[in-house]
């Protein structure tokens, strides 16, 4: 299974125009070639600006190249339709970002269970399905609290739930622990690794060393172009602590 290709990019590039007669141009993306396996977690490095949340919002089916072509599990997306891009995302995607994105006056367990929502679960499976995500994140005895109520650590632990709750194949995370304290940051990094060890694929942008080596490859950015591709230790994959 590891050596199935899921993701394949050739040559892409992304321009953003700002509207107006004589707006600049900037070149998030400069011709990236990338192809990620089945089951890979892999890390995203490099100085800000360097294109990676816009590399990983293109991957995720989130934004469109300017250029080049996607093929995702062999088939060529460029093509696809919105409605069809987001009928990948939701069956096939889960987004953990920075600031977490939560519905803050509304519970945790209505905030998990909006994916489902999408995807057109019924009622009362929605909630069994919300509840044993939740569980899994550790928060069961905080389902009803207003998402606004929690901390960082905990808001992030519901943003992991609510990116699962669908099981998709691929998570993709943007700075996950951008806004935590370590000792948060060190737990989300196990769900990763546990995500990664059910033989989910992992594509997470971060500036933090440790989480970064803990996937099993690093891609380095800059100037919207892929600078290093190197293999790197994965702690949990080889059964020792850093
Ligand atoms: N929506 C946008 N409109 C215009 N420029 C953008 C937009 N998003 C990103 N950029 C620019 O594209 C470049 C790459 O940005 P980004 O992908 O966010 O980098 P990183 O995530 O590595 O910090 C930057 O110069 C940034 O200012
Ligand atoms: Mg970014």
């Amino acid at each position: 299974m590891e050596d199935k290709i899921l993701i394949k990019i050739e040559d892409l590039v992304k321009i953003y125009k700002e509207d107006g007669e004589d707006s600049e141009e900037t070149r998030a993306l400069a011709g990236v070639n990338l192809e990620i396996k089945e089951g890979e977690f892999v890390s995203i490095v490099g100085p800000s600006g360097s294109g990676k949340s816009t590399l990983l919002q293109i991957l995720g089916c989130l934004d469109r190249p300017s250029r080049g072509k996607y093929f995702l599990e062999g088939r060529e997306l460029n093509h696809y339709s919105d409605d069809e891009l987001a009928k990948v995302r939701n069956e096939k995607f889960g987004f953990v970002f920075q600031a977490f994105n939560l519905l803050g006056r509304v519970s945790i367990l209505e905030n998990v269970k909006l994916p489902l929502i999408y995807a057109g679960i019924s009622e009362p499976e929605r909630t069994e399905i919300a509840k044993k995500t939740i569980a899994a994140v550790g928060l069961t005895d905080r389902e009803n609290y207003e998402a606004a109520k929690l901390s960082g650590g905990q808001k992030q632990r519901v943003a992991i739930a609510r990116a699962l709750v669908n099981a998709p194949k691929v998570i993709f995370a943007d700075e996950p622990t951008g806004n935590l304290d370590s000792k948060s940051g060190a737990v989300i990094l196990k769900f990763f690794e546990e995500l990664h060890s059910k033989g989910n694929t992992i594509i997470l942008v971060t500036h933090e060393t440790y989480f970064a080596e803990s996937a099993q490859r690093m891609i380095h950015m800059k100037d919207g172009l892929v600078k290093k591709d190197e293999k790197v230790a994965g702690r949990h994959t080889h059964g020792f602590v850093k």
